[in-house]
């Protein structure tokens, strides 16, 4: 039987790079290089599935490519801000992605994040490497609390709720957050958290902001300098969603004049060349993008791609349809 051409962006955890290639004839990127727009076109016109993740583009210009003979774009991974999906509708595409699987890693990042920017770990880190460190003092690098404190959620989805459930449950954290959407009133007092009715009245109430909404032009700078402006001169901001949904310039003005306490950033702007002046800030934590970034959560993540072309090829609809 004819087997559908497929290609994999980036390399995949080799579990389930093995099962594809018994399923399909697959085409790896040997070298792992990130693929250039002429190379995503390509793809488009060979394969009958063409399966990429975060770190590739596909705007308008690069669907609209002629000749196409992909059907299917099996996204590794859950956001889908960097796929025009109205192009990829107007062609045809299929579009599915990865829900579900990288919720609790992804929460457990954020929790890091907020520690690490909370107790100063990663500035901790660099002083010691240093051999800067002269010995304990009782003044030396003072943190912030985070037991008992208030954690303010933008966005309620899965990995938000997941955040709020190990901030509340291991660390007795209050919960506020804005959510268009109400969720449903078991989870809420669970966790006995309050739903606030707008992004404003969670910036000014919470001592660690963590953002979960999607990316895209929706959200572009949804927390910029006056959104920061909102925030206690004692509060830290979290990013484990999208670079863009925080106007950077405006966080780095903010962290330089110490404005408020400090940042965990896992994602950022035009990633990963990020604005430079983050780097040299000893109140905001840098993490690559590592959200999702467990061999448990990694294969996951590939395995529901493949339940997804397996769905497709064989004429049904695929649990994880984006359109
Ligand atoms: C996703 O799946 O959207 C994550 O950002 C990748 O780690």
């Amino acid at each position: 039987m004819h087997k559908p051409e497929v290609l994999i962006t980036r390399r995949w955890p080799t579990s389930v790079e093995a099962k594809l290639k018994t399923l399909y004839h697959v085409t790896l990127n040997e070298n792992d290089h990130p693929l250039s727009a002429d190379e995503l076109k390509s793809a488009l016109q060979n394969y009958d599935a063409v399966c990429p993740s975060v770190c590739d583009s596909l705007p308008a210009e690069v669907l609209a490519v002629e000749n196409k003979r992909c059907k299917i774009l099996g996204n590794f991974g859950v956001g889908y801000n960097h796929i025009d999906i109205q192009a990829a509708k107007a062609h045809n595409l299929v579009v599915t992605n990865t829900p579900g699987v990288l919720t609790q890693s992804t929460a457990d990042i954020a929790m890091t994040l907020l520690l690490m920017s909370a107790r100063r770990g990663a500035e901790g880190d660099r002083l010691v490497r240093a051999k800067r460190w002269h010995g304990w003092c009782p003044t030396h690098m003072l943190g912030s609390d985070v037991t008992g404190a208030t954690l303010g959620l933008i966005g309620f989805g899965r990995i938000a709720q997941a955040t709020a459930r190990k901030a509340h449950h291991g660390f007795g954290m209050k919960i506020v957050f804005f959510n268009p959407s109400a969720p449903s009133p078991n989870i809420i007092d669970e966790l006995g958290a309050r739903r606030l009715d707008t992004v404003e009245e969670v910036m000014r109430a919470a001592d660690y902001i963590s953002l979960h909404c999607p990316g895209g032009p929706d959200t572009r700078h949804l927390i910029d300098a006056d959104m920061i402006g909102l925030m206690k001169p004692g509060a830290h901001l979290i990013n484990t969603a999208r670079g863009d949904v925080i106007d950077n310039r405006a966080l780095i003005e903010a962290l330089e004049n110490k404005a408020i306490a400090g940042a965990g950033l896992d994602v950022y702007e035009n990633e990963p060349h990020l604005d430079e002046a983050f780097l040299s800030l000893d109140n905001v934590t840098l993490l690559p993008h590592l959200g999702s970034a467990t061999l448990g959560t990694r294969t996951a993540m590939g395995e529901r791609v493949l339940a997804n072309l397996a769905a497709f090829f064989a004429g049904q609809e695929p649990d994880d349809r984006v359109v």
